[in-house]
């Protein structure tokens, strides 16, 4: 635990930046403590990528300026941070792919020289960095190979090989489960005990109190203020972030529930055995289970995205045999995918050509039809989940990271599907704008969507949903209807505590 009087590690002094019209950080100031973890919060678009980029001289300073143990420092490169002993692990996980895991933490450094003797001593080299941070993986294995829960503490590993003082972690647990959420955690603790400083954003306001010192809030850009997380709660943090107070966050789900509209029945792939379920109009089912329990592949063999073995998708009465994901989408069937970097959205599209893109490639109209339609969605979309961004013409790569993630919805919602699949929806998206697609959820599935979501988040998903299917193992265990969803029954069945019960 930090002490009142710890020294000042960091300070930001009126620190400026300005993407063209955008103010993106107006003049912030305040400073972190050595060895606290200091939280960083605030609605997408608030600043904080910002901040932290500014810090890791990924991007420059347009005024104020930084100081380190009260000393004004330049940080003008990535290389700079690092000798000043700042580490940053980013919102969308940098890791080379196809380079091995020992590779991608000596990446930039001295040791990334090749030649076999030199691999040799990186595996070496990176062992007792990964052990600290608890994972058990060959350092010779691809980074293709890991879960991004692995991919992320590979990171952490790589910031400890260098030494790091100060570690930011931006929005780490967006894609992560319970366990590894704990596994994460005792990573920190075990950090702030060997007195590295952490910066910590997220949107889950639990995850900050858990883990938390203290609070700083960024809103619009400009700086709200700082607070020690014992004098302040929930409520009231909530309220400096977003300015006004939010009640009833999920929509109630007594909807009417009308005729079948999907059924599967022993859905088989290479990753999932025997899935069975059923969806009707105006029903939230939810895919609950730990990472790896098969939740995505459920999704993905419905969308026609992973090879049927077994078994068969019923639309509305009528089975089908779907040979492309294009030929889901033609019946109906959207899915939203869990990992928007590579499947979601183009960096270097505007925010129009991404939410449209769908759209118009199933109503081929052509001229001035075309371009009306086109901006009147875009209009909605941007209207309807408050996506900040300067114009629609905005290239997508330069919205945060939420109102990224709110463009691949929208692109969705445009077709009306009759079925909306989601994996994960909300992650990275801040608490406001999660109420905003829950309503929306809602109403389209008053209007007879089914929706089936995956989540994470157990408290979102057992909120949202009529009934959860619990996987586990690539299986469907258990089915608990709505007077059986809690925290406990989906754990417990998620871990194979009721090993003896089938859905
Ligand atoms: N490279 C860039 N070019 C143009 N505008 C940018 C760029 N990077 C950020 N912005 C803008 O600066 C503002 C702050 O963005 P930032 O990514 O710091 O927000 P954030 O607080 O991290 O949000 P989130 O919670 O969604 O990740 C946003 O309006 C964003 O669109
Ligand atoms: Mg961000």
């Amino acid at each position: 635990m930090f002490k009142m009087n710890d020294p000042i590690l960091l300070e930001f002094c009126r620190v400026r930046k300005q993407f063209g019209p955008v103010i993106a950080l107006n003049d912030v100031s305040f400073s972190v403590r050595a060895g606290e973890v200091h939280c960083l919060v605030g609605e997408n678009g608030a600043g904080k990528s910002t901040l932290i980029k500014i810090l890791a001289g990924a991007y420059s300073i347009d005024g104020g300026e930084l100081r380190i143990d009260g000393k004004p420092v330049r940080i003008e490169t990535p290389a700079q941070a690092a000798a000043y002993g700042i580490s940053v692990v980013y919102q969308d996980v940098t890791n080379v792919d196809k380079l091995s895991i020992a590779d991608n933490i000596v990446l930039g450094s001295e040791n990334s020289r090749f030649g076999f003797n030199q691999k040799k001593k990186n595996y070496e080299f990176v062992r007792p960095f990964l052990q600290q941070v608890g994972l058990e993986v060959d350092p010779s294995a691809l980074m293709e190979t890991l879960s991004i829960a692995q991919k992320q503490m590979v990171m952490i590993a790589k910031a400890l090989s260098k030494n790091a003082r100060l570690i930011v972690l931006d929005e780490p647990t967006a894609m992560l489960n319970e366990q590894e959420v704990h596994t994460l955690f005792q990573i920190i603790c075990s950090l702030r005990d060997r007195g590295i400083t952490v910066v910590y954003i997220s949107h889950r306001m639990e995850e900050i109190y858990r883990i938390g010192d203290r609070v700083t809030v960024l809103k619009d850009g400009g700086y709200v203020g700082t607070w020690d997380l014992s004098s302040i709660d929930t409520q009231q943090l909530i309220v400096k972030m977003v300015g006004r107070e939010l009640h009833d966050v999920y929509p109630d789900k007594n909807r009417p529930i009308g005729k079948e509209l999907l059924r599967v029945e022993n859905l088989t792939t290479e990753k999932i055995d025997g899935v069975s379920f059923t969806l009707h109009e105006g029903e939230v089912v939810g895919l609950a289970g730990l990472v790896g329990s098969g939740r995505t592949e459920v999704l993905r063999a419905i969308f026609a995205a992973d090879k049927l073995y077994r078994g068969k998708v019923v639309l509305e009465g009528n089975e089908l045999s779907l040979s492309s994901p294009i030929d889901a989408i033609r019946h109906g069937i959207g899915l939203l995918p869990e990992e928007r970097k590579r499947q979601g959205i183009v960096n270097c599209l505007s925010v129009k050509d991404n939410i449209t893109m769908l759209y118009s490639q199933l109503h081929a109209k052509c001229g001035f039809l075309r371009k009306a339609d086109d901006d009147a969605i875009v209009r909605h979309y941007i209207d309807e989940l408050h996506i900040k961004t300067p114009s629609a013409m905005q290239a997508v790569g330069n919205l945060s990271g939420g109102n990224q993630q709110k463009v691949v919805v929208s692109k969705w919602l445009s077709i009306s599907p009759r079925i909306l699949l989601l994996d994960e929806p909300t992650q990275g998206i801040d608490v406001g704008a999660k109420a905003d697609i829950y309503q929306l959820i809602d109403r389209l599935a008053r209007e007879g969507m089914g929706v089936i979501v995956v989540s994470s988040d157990l408290i979102e998903i057992i909120n949202l949903s009529n009934r959860i299917v619990v996987m586990r193992d690539g299986q469907a265990i258990k089915t608990l209807e709505s007077d059986e969803l809690t925290e406990e029954n989906v754990m417990l069945y998620a871990m194979g505590v009721n090993a003896d019960e089938k859905a």
